[in-house]
């Protein structure tokens, strides 16, 4: 969910509402805002998108005031309707509340308000905190001091921000887990999800640490924690440019990031490759002692992420002999996984707030194990509870389906490889050191790739119609292919599979009718050949049950013509590194397919693009 708070001099609602549209990528589920004005506050709520929320305001307009708060929202307790869109209020109407996460002892505190007479009229556990800090504050008359009273009750992730009618010039904020970044204005103050909702008033901003309670006032703020310990801070700068957050001219933040990809992957190699070839990962801040002893790599992740993870796991093993596994971080610590101080966990994620990877990876470090955080955000919860962090370069990404940040990921998975590679001196260092200035001609590559794309965009719109498509690869090409479906799936809502070519006569073979699209992935002929006929066998197979085949092969491939439907030519580039070239497509396929069935890309329904619950 996103969350806005406001006090100052400006209009709030505006101030508010403007900052909801650039947060509204972490939820659009519902939203709502609150204003203080007169002496009492004043809210409105929406089912649907902010745009549906800024209708009724336009009919029946709030009145103006100078404090106030929002949210966005995905929804967790409670379905996405007009009753359970925050804010939330007490009985009396002068506390209004937001909030993000999950209150899990939420039943019990709804008891205990029920029995002293409280009446909740929405099924959310966010409403449980607005009725207890109206009761915190019938005791102590101080917004701040109740909303500490009440965090030391509640279980749970939660971030908090509230308002009380009888304290006009105050917004209060609580931080547990999911982020709360404070914007220091001149005469003003902001909190945020995420630094984007005020940067154009403000760039000197405040990160709230876990379990801290924030009081903004016009003429500065104050942090303590629970127990009212006053608690230092360190304000930093902004320097991100607010550009990279609009649209440029693309129709979508998808097509713009899908277009940004070759500047994305060159911007996340850039300095990390030393003149005599060999990489410099200083920032990995890791001792070579512990890189050396490592005798296990696991990498946990979620959604396009662990598809990132998955192709990491050829590159690691082949390149360092080192065992990796790759484990959803959904399910990861609730299997009791062994781990040991020789353990190297690599968190994979975006934003850097996914609350599954972020539970993994605190359970990792209770094992004892090293966590490395491969991230997009920087100073989000994951890089900051990790032992150490490498960035990726590829600027915000705003769509929430996941283009040029996994393309980044994956450059940051091979660094990973090849720098462990490096600093353990496995023998294939001459093979490393080829596959590094691979590396680096690859964002041209994927340029190229680009270019080309008129065919499947074409493609895409003549499959508008279907209702399934299955997505075949060997090798790394398999978790291309599952990252195929998985973009179909979120973006066109079509039924999408991906299949290991080589397990689908185990099964799956089954699903092939008439016409059925299926899209191949298909690895380099050159140097992995046996790979390449056998992908080549599937083709034949599927085909000749009446599959329509969509094949992704390498320039120059003439093995695969005969069989292909439709044929889609990506650069040649050594296996590994395939996966760079060979998603590229599927991305385009799968954004194309869905405007044409009438598909909004950027916020597809039910998603989040940062889901900061469990
Ligand atoms: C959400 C998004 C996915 C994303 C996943 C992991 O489910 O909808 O697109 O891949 O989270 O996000 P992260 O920020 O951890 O990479």
């Amino acid at each position: 969910c996103g969350i806005v708070g406001y006090v100052g001099s400006q209009s709030a609602l505006d101030v508010v509402l403007a900052g909801l549209r650039r947060l509204e990528y972490r939820g659009y589920d519902s939203a709502g805002v609150a204003v203080l004005a007169d002496g009492g506050l004043a809210s409105a709520r929406k089912a649907g998108k902010l745009a549906n929320l800024e209708k009724a305001l336009a009919e029946r307009p709030l009145p103006a005031g100078a404090t106030g708060i929002g949210h966005t929202r995905w929804a967790t307790h409670g379905g996405p309707t007009d009753a359970n869109a925050h804010p939330h209020h007490d009985n009396a109407g002068r506390v209004a509340v937001v909030h993000n996460g999950i209150i899990e002892n939420f039943a019990e505190l709804r008891a205990e308000l029920a029995d002293r007479g409280h009446v909740l009229a929405s099924e959310t556990d966010t409403e449980v905190v607005a009725h207890l800090l109206a009761e915190e504050f019938s005791g102590c008359a101080d917004l701040t001091e109740a909303m500490r009273l009440v965090c030391r009750r509640l279980q749970g992730a939660f971030t908090l921000v509230a308002v009380h009618a009888d304290e006009p010039d105050v917004v209060v904020g609580a931080r547990r887990n999911s982020p709360l970044v404070v914007g220091v204005g001149e005469g003003e103050a902001f909190l945020a999800s995420d630094v984007a909702a005020f940067i154009e008033h403000t760039r000197s901003a405040i990160e709230l640490g876990q379990d801290q309670v924030v009081e903004l006032r016009r003429d500065g703020v104050s942090v303590t924690d629970f127990d009212g310990r006053p608690a230092d801070v360190r304000t930093y700068h902004v320097d991100w440019d607010a550009s990279a957050a609009e649209k440029g001219g693309y129709a979508s933040f998808m097509l713009k990031e899908i277009a940004e990809q070759p500047k994305a992957v060159a911007d996340t190699l850039l300095g990390r490759i030393g003149v005599d070839g060999a990489l410099t990962l200083d920032e990995l801040r890791i001792p070579a002692a512990v890189l050396k002893a490592v005798d296990k790599v696991v990498i946990v992740a979620c959604g396009t992420a662990f598809h990132a993870g998955l192709i990491a796991k050829y590159a690691i093993e082949h390149w360092t002999r080192i065992p990796c596994e790759v484990e959803l971080a959904s399910e990861f610590r609730y299997r009791d996984p062994i781990l040991g101080g020789r353990s190297l966990v690599i968190a994979v994620s975006q934003s850097g707030e996914t609350m599954d990877t972020l539970m993994a990876l605190r359970h990792a470090r209770e094992q004892g194990a090293t966590v490395l955080a491969i991230c997009n955000t920087n100073g989000a919860t994951i890089p900051r509870e990790s032992d150490a962090v490498l960035y990726t370069h590829a600027g915000p990404e705003v769509a929430v389906a996941s283009t040029k940040a996994f393309l980044t990921q994956l450059v940051a998975c091979y660094l990973v490889a090849l720098y462990l590679g490096q600093v353990r001196g496995t023998k294939w260092g001459d093979e490393i050191r080829a596959v590094i200035r691979d590396l680096a001609a690859i964002s041209g590559e994927v340029g190229r790739v680009l270019e080309t794309m008129e065919p499947v965009r074409e493609l895409a719109r003549s499959l508008s119609g279907k209702k399934t498509v299955l997505f075949l690869g060997r090798h790394v090409g398999y978790p291309v292919a599952l990252e195929g479906a998985l973009k179909l799936k979120e973006l066109a809502y079509m039924h999408a599979e991906g299949f290991a070519a080589g397990e689908l006569k185990h099964g799956p073979i089954a699903l092939i009718e008439d016409d059925l699209p299926v899209v191949v992935v298909v690895p380099s002929p050159r140097g992995r050949s046996v790979l390449h006929d056998k992908i080549v066998s599937n083709i034949q197979e599927i085909r000749a049950r009446g599959a329509r085949t969509i094949v992704i092969a390498e320039e120059g491939d003439e093995a695969v013509v005969p069989y292909a439907d439709h044929l889609v030519r990506i650069p040649a580039t050594p296996t590994l590194l395939q996966p760079l070239v060979a998603t590229v497509p599927l991305q385009v396929f799968a954004c194309e397919l869905a405007t044409a069935r009438g598909n909004e890309v950027d916020q597809p329904r039910n998603l989040a693009k940062s889901v900061t619950v469990e």
